[in-house]
């Protein structure tokens, strides 16, 4: 225990600087309800100032935004159009995540390839770890309509939603760390993972910041945001409702396709905090 506090104090100490840092960027800048940002590639086309953005992906690059609103918990729903149906080797993806030599970080990854069925990747960083994949073959095709990616994020749980069915739960357990000592930042993307076709270029992707609602706080202020003032963090949001459950369990017997918790190959020992999806 003495030994956490310690990396807490180091990571606080490191989080304090990239903040620093942070502040004194500029330029290049879109303005989506004045609330993101471009961190990388093309400028998105913002489509709806209020709520849409397009983000697009050809042989020189690809695109990625931020928010400039720092979170410490919340329940952020993005709906998603992938790009066109042959899409091999392009990767969408819509992630939370903290800003610290050792962060925290949530993903959806939805996986381009030649045609249906399509996976959805999902991952975790836990201070400064990743490798943590859950995959999935979406009951969907994710190029054709929007569909809902969400994450209902507080200090109890941590859900992964696709249009209303969770399909990956973290919740915290004595002893085993859980992500809500770091504040985080709304991400999304549209890149390559492989080789891309260049005869479909460009891909495109549609963002709909649907319901984005959030604790907003300052970089090391995330006390403020673990209270039951903010419905996400209420006492019915600590587990899955009954009709959840269900759902859950459903979509895990028929739609997993891989989870790192179980490949003996890669982890000969079954990771610590395995123990605390339920
Ligand atoms: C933008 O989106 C909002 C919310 O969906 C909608 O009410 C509004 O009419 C849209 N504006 C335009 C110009 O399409
Ligand atoms: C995409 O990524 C791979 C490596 O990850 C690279 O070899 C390739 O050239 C990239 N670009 C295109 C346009 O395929």
């Amino acid at each position: 225990m003495k030994m956490r506090g310690f990396h807490q104090k180091i990571l606080l100490m490191v989080m304090v600087v990239v903040a620093g840092v942070r502040g004194e960027e500029g330029g290049g800048f879109v303005t989506w309800a004045n609330k993101y940002y471009v961190t990388w590639g093309h400028q998105p086309l913002v489509l709806n100032e209020t709520s849409e953005l397009q983000l697009t992906l050809d042989h020189t690059s690809g695109s990625r935004f931020e928010s400039y609103s720092i979170y410490g918990s919340g329940s952020f729903n993005m709906r998603i159009k992938a790009p066109q149906t042959k899409s091999t080797g392009v990767i969408t993806s819509f992630y939370i995540k903290s800003k610290s030599s050792r962060p925290d970080e949530f993903s959806f990854q939805i996986l381009g390839s030649n045609g249906p069925p399509y996976l959805l990747n999902t991952n975790m960083f836990l201070y400064g770890e990743g490798d943590k994949d859950q995959r999935f073959r979406l009951w969907f095709d994710p190029t054709k309509d929007y569909h809902s990616y969400k994450f209902l994020w507080n200090p109890h749980q941590l859900v992964f939603y696709v249009d209303d069915t969770p399909i990956r739960v973290y919740r915290k357990n004595p002893g085993i760390y859980y992500p809500s000592v770091q504040t985080m930042f709304i991400m999304g993307s549209v890149q390559n993972r492989s080789k891309i076709d260049p005869k479909q270029t460009p891909y495109i992707a549609k963002f709909q910041a649907s319901k984005l609602e959030g604790c907003v706080t300052t970089f090391l202020g995330i006390e403020k945001c673990t209270g039951p003032t903010f419905w996400w963090n209420r006492k019915e949001n600590w587990q899955l409702s009954s009709r959840e459950q269900k759902l859950y369990t459903n979509a895990r017997k028929v739609y997993l396709d891989y989870d790192y918790c179980s490949d003996r190959k890669r982890y000969p020992k079954v990771p610590q905090e395995c123990k605390s999806y339920s």
